[in-house]
Formats: C-alpha cells, structure tokens, sequence
C-alpha cells in the first residue's frame, strides 16, 4: 500500500518541508560543486577535506540544520557516471532515511540544468521506497504516515511539466503498489475467485470490460488442461479477462497473459517444504497483468488491451490429478502430466489459446514458471523468450530504461524434441537439461502463429531482502516494464 501523496512545485512553500535532499555526483564533491547555498558549502569543506564524506553511489549524509534558513540538508551520492538505476536508488535511500527520522515532509531539490528524466527517477525512486505491506501487522513501529507531501524543486522544468510527469510517475507506482498487494497477500485470502472479484472490481471502476470464467463454463469451453491442474484444490478456478480499449477501435489488441497460481504446493508432486510459502507468489503474473491493465486505463494509454489471467490453486488431494494422467487441452492437444508441479504451462496453454484466437498484434506472457530461471539468472533479470526478435527487441529496451532488466534465452526448434510423449501429443516436463526454454517451448505450441514474447519472472517476482526502493516481499517486476514500453510506442 502507498501513503497518500501530495505534491508541491512552489519554492516559497517548500521552506516549510525541514530537510532538502540534495543529489550530488563524486566528481562535484571533490570540486567543491555543487551544493546548494555558501552555508552547506561552509559546513561541507571539512568533510570533503576529511573524506568523511565522498558522494559515493549510494552513500547518504544527514545534517542537522546546515542550510541557511536553518533547514536540514541530506545528501545522497551518486557516485561517477550517475544513471537511472544511481538516481532512483539514492531517491529511495533518501525517503528510507527520512521516514526514519519520522518525516512527513521533505523537499527534492534538482541542480539547474538537471535533465528532466532524473525527476522522472526520483520520483519513481521515491514512491517505490514508500510502498509497505504491513497492514496484518498490530507492532510495527514505523507504520507508514497516511499521508506524505513531496517538495519538488527543479529550475529547469515549468510547473505544468512537473505536474503531469508527477501524477504519470504516481499513477504507474500505484500500480506497482497494487501488483505488490496482490502478490504480498496470503493465499488464504488470495484465492482465484477474490483475484476474479479484485478484477471485477477494477473493471467497475475504470470502466474495462470484464468477463470471468467460473469452472461450469471452462468446463463446457473445453478448458482441460487448465480444469487438471485446479481440480485438486477446494478453490475453484476462475479465467479473468480484462479489456481496455484506448486505441483506434479497428486496432489490433495486445494480449498480456499472466500465469495465476495462488498457491503452488506442487499438487501430488509435492513441493519440499522448506520456503513453500513462497509459492504464494506464483501469480505474480497475473498480478501484473491486472496492474498494468489499471495503469493504462489510468493514464488513459492509446492502445488496445486485453488481460487474462488463469487463476487456480494447486494442492494435492483425493481429486487431484495424477503423475502420468492425459487431459485434452483447449487448443485439442493431449497432454501427458509426468510432474503435476509443472502446472503453470498447463494453465498458460489453455490462456494462451484462448487468446491467440482473438487474433492479438501480439501476445505478451508473464509467468513465475521455472526454478531454473534463478539457476540461470538468479535475482537481476527476468529470462524473456519467443517468436517474434522485435518484440523481444523493445521488451529488452524497456527493460534497461526502466531498471527491469530482461535477457534473452534461445528457444531452437530442436528443445521441442524434449517435450515428444509416447502417449501422447505433449508432456510437460523437458527433462534436466534447459528447463526455462523447455517451459517456453511447451508454451510455444498454443500461441498459433501470433507474434509472442514469454517473461520467465520467476526470479524477479519475490526480493528475500528488502533492497532500496524494494521493501522484502514482492516487487512488481513487469508493471513498469510493459507501461515504460506501452508508453514508448505510444510516441512513436
Ligand atoms: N512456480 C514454480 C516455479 C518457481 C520456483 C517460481 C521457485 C518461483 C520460485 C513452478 O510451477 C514449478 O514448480 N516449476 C518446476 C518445473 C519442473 C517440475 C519441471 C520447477 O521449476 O521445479
Ligand atoms: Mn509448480
Ligand atoms: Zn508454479
């Protein structure tokens, strides 16, 4: 959840916010560059001198009532080459600083001449940092103030300018905000049919179209791949469709399809139980999905969208499906189940389909689908594989601008051999060897011949940590990427 935000652009004003942050990159320090006033310079010599200070990425100084009027100052280095990532990064080592020092008002003040992206990334810095999940929490300390007020002074951006690119950069956290509660909530709660009513709900508010699936119609639509996975579970499944239309009404779709798993026991090839209570992040997708569709309709992107989300849960029980059980996929491939713990291509095969037939401009998976993809890229990058190099081209690209960094993987022809059954169409596992692209090489079959890109977010979807602008808990990781690229082709 985000405190509630207000912004001010007005310098008169900004006096009342006790401390200004101030970036500073290494080089300007050790030339004495840089800072604000002649009373900061003053107080700032001896640190220079002593190196107690050196403006190194990431290093943050407080002091106490330095600045002219009296006001605090704190500094964030950023190190030699500062980019996004040094930018943002200091940004949320600055508000994690302050909110510790209980402060409920502080003020960003940009050197002149400073590009307009480093307000963008300040600011994402910033209401990335103030996220926290602690609502089920009766002890914390430091609950976040309900309502904070940024102070924004950058003399080379007019007011208007400031404005907007404000509430865009509030609008796209809010939904980083949303896809980290869906994924930070228990599943318990989070059950395939409360992610059905959280879509439901959006819809209504934002006026998207929304259509949900509830078993009786997967059944009679012939969703089987998806109906063997959940049918060991208590929670019956939901398909949740999302549409947005902000494009021209003969335009093509997007489809963005996220892997819904509320909770991933494994089924009857059960998980171990050491860390199982992650696997309430396996719909981590999903969640991206649903947020991404809230942000484009927010900022009202000029594009056509449509979100589906396979939402079921996969325990094991008397129901459930069974290791070497043959189920009939929407597309009417049969599928051997060798391990029921590969059950998000299961799901992802049959949402996959469905919205091939609706003859997308292309399809976009997100999935917490493999272990293998943290054996591979472990934490800083999501794998991205598929059919179509100019997508994977500008995910990628997107992906840098942003700070959430994809790579690719191969996806050859002959990683399908793996997948041959004896019995019949598909199996769905692909042995040891290259489990990621086996995965995306299972998915490949029930995308048709639509333009596609599968993100492998198995290892970005959940930070153990807790890391400047990441609480521990769930990242989000996708909602700014696919809004920073929706908004790249919006300019075009
Ligand atoms: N949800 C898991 C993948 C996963 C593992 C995500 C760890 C995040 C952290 C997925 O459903 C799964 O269990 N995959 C299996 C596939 C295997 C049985 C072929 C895996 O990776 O072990
Ligand atoms: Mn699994
Ligand atoms: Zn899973």
């Amino acid at each position: 959840m985000l405190p509630e935000v207000r912004w001010d652009f007005d310098p008169q004003r900004a006096v009342a916010a006790l401390w200004r942050v101030v970036f500073i990159g290494s080089d300007d320090w050790q030339a004495g560059r840089g800072l604000p006033d002649a009373a900061s310079e003053r107080r700032c010599t001896d640190l220079r001198e002593q190196q107690l200070f050196r403006a190194k990425d990431g290093e943050v100084l407080a002091l106490y009532g330095c600045r002219e009027g009296g006001e605090h100052l704190l500094l964030v280095g950023l190190g030699d080459a500062p980019r996004a990532r040094q930018w943002r990064q200091g940004a949320a080592k600055a508000v994690a600083c302050l909110r510790e020092r209980q402060c409920k008002q502080w003020c960003f003040e940009l050197a002149p001449g400073a590009a307009p992206d480093c307000v963008a990334w300040i600011l994402d810095g910033c209401l990335l940092e103030l996220y926290r999940f602690d609502h089920y929490r009766h002890d914390v300390e430091q609950k976040l103030p309900a309502s904070v007020t940024i102070h924004l002074l950058s003399p080379s951006l007019p007011e208007d300018e400031l404005e907007s690119m404000a509430r865009q950069r509030l609008v796209i956290a809010q939904g980083v905000a949303l896809a980290r509660d869906l994924v930070n909530e228990p599943s318990n709660v989070k059950t395939p049919a409360y992610l059905a009513q959280q879509a439901w709900d959006l819809a209504a508010e934002l006026g998207l179209k929304a259509t949900i699936l509830g078993p009786a119609a997967l059944k009679e639509q012939g969703f089987g791949a998806l109906l063997a996975v959940a049918q060991g579970s208590a929670q019956p499944p939901r398909l949740i469709v999302l549409e947005y239309g902000g494009g021209e009404q003969d335009e093509a779709p997007l489809a963005l399809v996220g892997k819904g798993v509320t909770f991933d026991s494994g089924g009857i090839s059960l998980k171990p139980g050491e860390n199982m209570d992650q696997m309430k992040m396996d719909m981590a997708g999903g969640a991206v999905v649903l947020a991404v569709l809230q942000t484009a309709a927010r900022l009202k992107l000029p594009v056509n969208l449509i979100g589906v989300v396979p939402a079921v849960e996969n325990m094991p029980s008397g129901q459930a499906t069974r290791p070497g059980d043959i189920v009939m996929a929407l597309s009417g491939r049969s599928i051997e189940i060798l391990n029921t713990d590969a059950e998000g291509r299961l799901i992802l095969a049959d949402a996959l389909h469905w919205a091939a037939q609706k003859k997308p401009r292309a399809i976009i998976d997100l999935a917490t689908l493999t272990g293998a993809c943290i054996i591979a890229l472990g934490h800083h990058a999501a794998a991205v594989l598929g059919s179509d190099e100019g997508l994977l081209k500008v995910l990628q690209e997107a992906g840098e601008r942003c700070g959430e960094r994809l790579w690719p993987l191969p996806l050859f022809e002959d990683y399908r051999e793996q997948l041959k059954s004896k019995v019949a169409d598909l199996k769905n596992i692909g042995g040891k060897a290259a489990g990621t692209i086996t995965a995306a090489a299972f998915l490949s079959h029930f995308v048709a011949d639509c333009p596609w890109a599968h993100l492998d977010i198995a290892g970005t979807a959940w930070e153990e940590q807790g890391k400047p602008g990441q609480p521990a808990g769930a990242t989000g990781f996708g909602v700014r990427l696919l809004v920073d690229y929706l908004l790249e082709q919006a300019s075009r």
